[in-house]
């Protein structure tokens, strides 16, 4: 029996133009392994003129989306352009037309995946999106497929190679903050705006589609707490490592029987922990769910062959059940969430990692810990460094577990204090 399966590809930027690379030479691999054949039919982007190092006969070339999504004979329509607008006119317009659809955009299924799965599933088509999260990493098929079967009570980890790229770089080799972005700009790690990135709005998206899909919980973006890695300094990443712990950006998503928390931020972590020890563009997730115990999930999370990999992997699952006449299931999103609440982050109840830049004479360490202490909040180790030439002592704190709203009523009373003279910085810690 001979299965040809058409593809239509609207974006054909940098991972666009690696996943048509990668379909055409690996047409002959895909066939053997699937039995389908995949043949990339049209590309479609607004500029057909800059060179990408993949060669596209012209006539496989328009610059018009709708040609590819109106198409009789294309059976997936692949979406890389990024964003919201004109991206979900095109993947709706694509189902409607009765195509499948593979995605890698991340903010569109964060901010719109409800309505998207809802519409696929109506129309019995199929949207599939592994790229969209952890890169390489194909942490959707395990979450839906690999473990569907569970209860899951965490699901977090590094989400952001940029961001792990530039901590790894400042706590291994010093560089600073400048010198970390450029480089992961230049090896393609980092979005167009690598603000998206630095801030923690990346990973906060991602954290949204892994809510959805391991907790049936449709988390709005703007609910989720965000803090990126901007004030991360060289010190802090010294001190910490001193301490026995790394930094690291973190987007966590944990349950307490209906309630859900959600938060992306700097965070300390053991040094003997695995996800400490995930270093450069890696990324890695860690799930807690009632049957299969423990795992964490480690791979490339950015870059241009291991997104391409999981875009491709896609169209092969999806050319199977079309060949198989298989109705939509993948798309099926948890009508009934066991989640009835989303955790405030005043709510939140963690250890922290605090840095004060305090003037060094009697009676400041014992301000900082008497304040700490009527706000509930009990240390558990102090270093005050040497004095230096300005007098100023950088003093750091590992406090026990305290929650959100003291640690922040506190610091707001320290940082008043005529001793203390720079903005404290306060990372959260995991254990
Ligand atoms: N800019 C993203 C990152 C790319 O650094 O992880 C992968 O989504």
């Amino acid at each position: 029996m001979y299965n040809k399966i058409n593809i239509g590809l609207i974006g054909f930027g940098t991972i666009g133009s690696c996943v048509a690379e990668v379909l055409m030479e690996r047409r002959g691999l895909l066939l053997k392994r699937s039995g389908i054949d995949f043949n990339l039919s049209l590309v479609c982007d607004k500029d057909l003129s800059s060179k990408r190092g993949v060669n596209i006969p012209k006539s496989m070339l328009t610059k018009d989306a709708d040609r590819v999504i109106n198409s009789p004979d294309i059976h997936i329509v692949v979406e890389l352009i990024g964003g919201i607008h004109p991206a979900k006119e095109i993947v709706m317009k694509a189902l409607s037309k009765g195509k499948h659809v593979v995605t890698a955009n991340k903010l569109l299924l964060a901010s719109e995946g409800v309505d998207i799965l809802q519409k696929a599933g109506e129309l019995n088509r199929e949207i599939y999106f592994e790229a969209s999260v952890a890169g390489g990493v194909p942490i959707i098929k395990a979450i839906r497929e690999g473990m569907v079967g569970n209860r899951f009570s965490s699901v977090f980890g590094i989400l952001n190679g940029t961001s792990n790229y530039i901590l790894s770089s400042m706590s291994s080799e010093g560089s600073s903050f400048k010198t970390a972005l450029k480089e992961a700009q230049s090896k393609g790690y980092a979005e167009k705006l690598p603000s998206l990135d630095i801030k923690g709005l990346d990973s906060s998206h991602k954290l949204a589609i892994l809510s959805l899909l391991a907790f049936g919980k449709r988390v709005d973006l703007k609910d989720i707490y965000v803090e990126g890695i901007e004030d991360i300094s060289n010190f802090d990443i010294q001190y910490a490592k001193e301490l026995g712990y790394v930094v690291k950006l973190l987007a966590i998503a944990k349950r307490y029987g209906d309630e859900l928390e959600v938060r992306v931020h700097p965070t300390l972590l053991p040094s003997e922990y695995l996800l400490s020890s995930v270093s450069g563009a890696y990324n890695a997730i860690y799930i807690e769910a009632d049957l299969v115990g423990k795992q964490l999930f480690y791979g490339l999370g950015a870059g241009k062959l291991p997104t391409a990999n999981a875009v491709v992997s896609d169209i092969v699952d999806i050319g199977h059940k079309i060949i198989r006449g298989e109705n939509s299931a993948g798309s099926v999103i948890p009508k009934n969430t066991e989640i009835k609440r989303l955790r405030k982050m005043d709510e939140v109840v963690t250890r922290y990692y605090a840095h004060f830049s305090a003037i060094d004479k009697p009676g400041v360490l014992a301000n900082i810990a008497d304040l700490l202490g009527r706000h509930n909040i009990s240390i558990a180790s102090v270093v005050q460094k040497e004095r230096s030439k300005a007098h100023i002592v950088p003093i750091i704190m590992l406090t026990h577990e305290a929650k959100e709203l003291d640690m922040r009523a506190a610091l707001s009373k320290i940082n008043k204090l005529a001793a203390i003279k720079k903005r404290s910085i306060v990372i959260r810690m995991e254990k």
